[in-house]
């Protein structure tokens, strides 16, 4: 059976650490130099809904660097859902190309595509989650401070797509996680109801409190631009700055999986301090997601 990654909970525990160790292998390779062309003559549809930098760069240049190809489908392009169906698109999509990736508004949408195609399917971003995110920061994380057990994760901002996906990563892999966010909103709540190890809090101090890791987010997501403004107000208080990092450990490490809306979320102070890892967390979206693609071609 085909497997996709749409969810972190596509996932389980032994399963993450088998793409760790291939993200770490390809990871070394390609410092090196070593050429690993595993996904040769491959090809890795990109279904785009909303904008990227990140995602669209290291997927396609991941492909490149496995001796595939990949192919940028732009949201004018497709128009999943208005064009053709999700189900018509993804059966199409499934006789020409071996992989897709799809960055989407309504989660629906990814998991539709997944459910139709006969192809590993990615969510490169939906409304619900993010889970090639957190992948590649927890791998980052595993580098800079070891195993994750006993470190004390903090997430300060709007408990958004990338947010749940780093609370369904904390039930998979056992880790704490503290969470503080405006009331209102916190994380999906079919989420941290499962969560033993997740504390929600309205309070940053409270949160960041002796943290090792310290994460952050836009206020507004893709898709919530008319709400920006007020999320402005809101959020006030959730800015990691340097008052608010005080309170952290001596050598917590600052994350935010960027774009990054500067002076808002994080002060430019913080997010160019010597604590900040986020290019770290940035490039590794490049070595892990080469990872999954690697591995979902392995799973039959
Ligand atoms: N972090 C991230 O997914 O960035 P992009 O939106 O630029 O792809
Ligand atoms: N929460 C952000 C993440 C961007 C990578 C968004 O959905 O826009």
């Amino acid at each position: 059976m085909k497997k996709d990654f749409v969810t972190m909970f596509d996932l389980k525990k032994n399963e993450i650490s088998e793409i760790f160790e291939l993200a770490k292998t390809l990871k070394e390779s390609q410092k090196k130099g070593v050429e690993h062309r595993i996904l040769k003559d491959k090809t890795l549809a990109m279904v785009f809904e909303k904008p990227s930098l990140r995602t669209r760069v290291t997927f396609e240049t991941g492909m490149t660097q496995l001796g595939g190809h990949a192919i940028y489908l732009a949201p004018s392009d497709i128009q999943l859902g208005k064009r053709e169906t999700v189900p018509d698109a993804a059966k199409n999509l499934s006789r020409w190309v071996d992989i897709v990736m799809a960055r989407v508004f309504a989660h629906k949408t990814v998991d539709d595509l997944a459910k139709s195609s006969s192809i590993p399917v990615i969510n490169g971003l939906s409304d619900l989650e993010h889970p090639c995110q957190i992948m590649a920061d927890l791998f980052t994380v595993f580098e800079k401070k070891g195993p994750l057990d006993g470190l004390t994760i903090a997430y300060v901002g709007d408990g958004n797509n990338v947010c749940n996906s780093f609370v369904a990563a904390s039930i998979l892999l056992g880790f704490s996680l503290r969470i503080a966010t405006p009331a209102g909103y916190e994380p999906e709540k079919t989420y941290t109801e499962k969560a033993a190890n997740t504390v929600l809090s309205i309070d940053p101090i409270e949160a960041v409190a002796d943290a090792d890791i310290v994460y952050t987010d836009v206020w507004a997501s893709m898709g919530q631009e008319k709400e920006a403004a007020e999320r402005k107000k809101v959020f006030k208080k959730f800015q990691l700055n340097t008052d608010l990092l005080k309170h952290a450990k001596k050598d917590h490490l600052v994350m935010h999986c960027l774009p990054a809306h500067r002076g808002e979320e994080i002060t430019d102070e913080i997010i160019d301090g010597p604590h900040s890892i986020v290019f770290d967390e940035a490039e590794n979206r490049l070595h892990v997601q080469k990872g999954i693609m690697v591995w979902l071609s392995q799973q039959h």
